[in-house]
């Protein structure tokens, strides 16, 4: 069966061809590698956190769709310059309404991003032995839906 082209907006097809923030951070302060269960597409997201707890700098690698890439350019735009907890607080929907709306078969891609990003804060204080009292012990449904690369594996393989 065939499909028609999906109803990206132009938002999304300007960031997939120019990307802002395309690439590895070899000075990152912490990364996160995760995959969405849903289409089993991996995303990479590096954060450069000052003393501060501010994010200086953040950067993607997207091996997924055009939303995704639109989603984890915009992601890293948002969160620059951003605490570590207002950055937390960023929900996919802000995401998904930064890049002009994203179809519904396409949520997913914006969650991956927004996961991804969550589980690189959530690495960070696990490396300082922190917990902040925001960042609660549970995994929020936006981490579920971001896998590590190994729990990707282990679902991909089912
Ligand atoms: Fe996999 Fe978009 S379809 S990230």
């Amino acid at each position: 069966m065939s499909r028609g082209p999906l109803p990206y907006s132009s938002k999304i097809l300007e960031l997939f061809r120019n990307p802002k923030n395309l690439g590895k951070m070899e000075d990152a302060t912490v990364s996160a590698v995760a995959g969405s269960p849903a289409c089993g597409d991996v995303i990479a997201f590096y954060l450069k956190i000052n003393e501060a707890e501010v994010i200086e700098k953040s950067s993607f690698e997207s091996y997924g769709c055009a939303a995704n890439i639109a989603t984890a350019s915009i992601t890293t735009e948002i969160v620059k310059g951003k605490r570590l907890e207002d950055a937390w607080n960023v929900s996919w929907k802000r995401v998904a309404d930064e890049v002009g709306g994203l179809p519904t078969m396409k949520f997913h891609c914006g969650i991956l991003s927004v996961g991804a990003v969550r589980r690189a804060i959530r690495e960070y204080y696990e490396k300082k032995g922190e917990k902040p009292s925001w960042l609660g012990d549970e995994l929020t449904f936006e981490e579920r839906q971001a896998l590590k690369e190994e729990e990707l594996a282990k679902v991909l393989s089912k």
